[in-house]
């Protein structure tokens, strides 16, 4: 949830720093920090608020002088907002300065006991015990210093760690909560994630968990919890920078929205030859897949909603009993998962801390994994039996977009491939739904023509007080995710509702003038969904209905209709969830809201 960044180079440390958070600020964003050795001690800048005020404080990080230096953007946790609350931290004397994601979870038993030692603390966070801790242990080793404060912490970290008695160096450890090292010429650098660090290499080393780094200008060394050196293999990322540059676009989320046709491209092509399904990145055999006795999906926000579709379609195509679970319920519910249970654990980011929670339980219980996750080499990747990447590249926007997109388009491939391998569809269904999988990225495109009909509806809607999305099966699953993106960065109250449940209680919120956006496309429903639009309508409803091109019932009761290309109807959520995206960003832009960054809110949510 926090983002960081750490640099040792010939450079000029703090404007890279500055640049590094502003391209992690999207991890958090309510205070930042920066602290540089500056050939004497640590100076350490931070500020309040968004990073802009940070950089300004500092005049462009020209203020500081250093090149070496590590800095931090931050989602508090643990204590407000503050100047005072924001990283790095620095010990009692000033001999080390920290940066820190993650939670330390027995941070009140060691700060009792190192206030019972003489520290005194002046933040009310976790990591200042990291720093002081640091500080404790230190008797002219730093590498002893290290093992000793990762052996006493407990929780999950990131750490970059400076220290005056080592001006040319400076420390990094992970454990549950991402971090990487990029390897320059003679200059290294870590980061939560490679955007940070695109601009000046795309060599990088994952870490694993308790692996100890030591970066200097001319090398990188990792370690274990021994202190045995690690050796470990260079990846190249081969995003381009303009992967994580806003490109001219006022936000990365319509930037995001755009990219979607390229994005479900790299995701579906690689992964269909010759008109067949090839999932050469997991091992499940067909009699493994026979074998399953149920599917648990488990995700968090938008990939749960992903999930949702996923129940309706596996269970339509391979009649395997899907149960969705939001994350942070599963990893408390002790599930009825074993060994005969496939667990479909999907991520954006792979490391979202209750789904990854969710992950370890079912495996604790014998299940298996398979992950659908967008971030190479991230937690949740390496902790599935398999892996199947969706490439839709880095996502900025905290509201996903093209995430969403690609993890639906897996969820497809995944439901055909098993259906094929169970025997549950005929050649010629076969042939059709790849052909019609195949088409997404241009209908998707083709929808995105018609940007200006939503924005439209948006300039009559924005001052709404609440909105509501009904639908039935895949139509319910779509408007749980329309619904979320509205009211996230709007600030408009919006809930979804299964079309036929809202008369059981909801439907006394509607009242003259309340927009409905009623989403009605399979056939056999729709029916049933234009009578609740209409029994809606009688009490006063404005109604947006979202429907294919091929219903023209729906203009009949609709007050205003959008439509979507008619394709095979299990796949439509992939083209009625682009109207609604768009719509959501219209509102929120009309309302003048920051869309990007909304407000609470961050990208990757590495806590509990
Ligand atoms: C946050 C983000 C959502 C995302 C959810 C799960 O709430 O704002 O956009 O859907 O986390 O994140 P994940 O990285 O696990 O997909």
């Amino acid at each position: 949830m926090c983002g960081i960044v750490g640099y040792i180079g010939k450079r000029s440390v703090a404007p890279i720093l500055l640049e590094g958070l502003s391209k992690l600020e999207y991890r958090g964003y309510d205070s930042a920090g920066i602290a540089v050795y500056n050939g004497s001690e640590i100076q350490v800048e931070k500020a309040k608020g968004r990073l802009a005020v940070l950089s300004e404080k500092t005049n462009g990080g020209q203020s500081v002088n250093g090149t070496v230096g590590i800095g931090h953007t931050r989602w508090a946790t643990h204590g407000e907002p503050s100047d005072v609350n924001a990283h790095p931290h620095l010990s009692q004397s000033g001999r080390f300065a920290v940066v820190h994601n993650g939670i330390i979870e027995n941070y009140i038993a060691l700060k009792k006991r190192l206030e019972s030692k003489g520290f005194e603390f002046i933040s009310e966070t976790d990591t200042e015990v990291i720093a002081h801790l640091f500080e404790y242990y230190y008797k002219g080793d730093i590498m002893e210093a290290v093992t000793k404060v990762i052996n006493r912490v407990e929780g999950s970290y990131a750490l970059g760690v400076l220290c005056v008695d080592y001006p040319d160096q400076f420390i990094a450890v992970r454990k549950a909560s991402p971090l990487i090292v990029g390897i320059g010429e003679d200059e290294n650098f870590i980061a939560s994630d490679v955007t940070a660090i695109l601009k000046y290499t795309r060599n990088i080393y994952y870490l694993e968990d308790d692996e100890i780094v030591v970066l200097k200008r001319d090398g990188v060394e990792i370690y274990n919890m021994d202190l045995e050196e690690v050796q470990k293999e260079v990846f190249t990322v081969n995003w381009d920078v303009s992967a994580a540059e806003k490109g001219g676009y006022e936000h990365f989320m319509m930037k995001e929205i755009e990219e979607q046709p390229k994005a479900l491209r790299d995701t579906i092509s690689p992964r269909i030859n010759n008109g067949k399904v090839v999932l050469d990145d997991i091992s499940l055999t067909t009699q493994d897949i026979k074998n399953i006795r149920k599917i648990y999906i488990v995700a968090c926000g938008s990939a749960y909603h992903v999930g949702v579709v996923g129940k309706y379609v596996i269970e339509k195509m391979c009649r395997i009993p899907v149960e969705v679970q939001v994350a942070s319920e599963f990893r408390y519910c002790d599930p009825i998962v074993g060994s005969k249970d496939l667990v479909i654990v999907i991520s954006q980011s792979g490391e979202t801390a209750d789904t990854l929670a969710g992950l370890k339980e079912a495996k604790n219980h014998g299940a298996r994994i398979l992950s659908i996750v967008n971030v190479v080499g991230s937690a949740i990747a390496n902790a599935s039996d398999d892996v199947i990447y969706t490439w839709a590249g880095p996502e900025i926007a905290v509201a996903t977009t093209k995430a969403y997109s690609t993890q639906l388009a897996v969820m497809y491939l995944i439901a055909l491939y098993m259906a094929d391998k169970l025997g549950m569809v005929t050649s010629g269904e076969y042939a059709r739904y790849v052909k019609d999988i195949e088409a997404l990225p241009d209908m998707v495109a083709k929808i995105l023509e018609n940007k200006d009909e939503l924005q439209y509806l948006a300039s009559k809607f924005y001052n709404c007080k609440s909105i509501f999305f009904i639908g039935r099966n895949l139509d319910y699953a779509v408007s749980l995710e329309g619904s979320l993106k509205l009211k996230e960065i709007s600030y408009i109250h919006s809930e979804a509702y299964a079309a036929g449940e809202l008369k059981h209680g909801t439907i006394s919120l509607i009242e003259e003038g309340t927009l409905v956006i009623a989403l009605a496309t399979g056939s056999e429903l729709f029916d049933k969904t234009v009578s609740n639009v209409k029994e809606v309508k009688a009490r006063g409803a404005v109604v947006m209905g979202v429907t294919t091109e091929n219903q023209d019932d729906m203009d009949t009761v609709a007050d205003y209709v959008v439509k979507v290309p008619q394709i095979n109807e299990t796949l439509l959520p992939s083209l009625t969830v682009i109207p609604l995206q768009l719509f959501g960003y219209y509102v929120a832009s009309l309302k003048g809201c920051d869309i990007d960054k909304p407000r609470n809110l961050a990208k990757s949510v590495t806590v509990e």
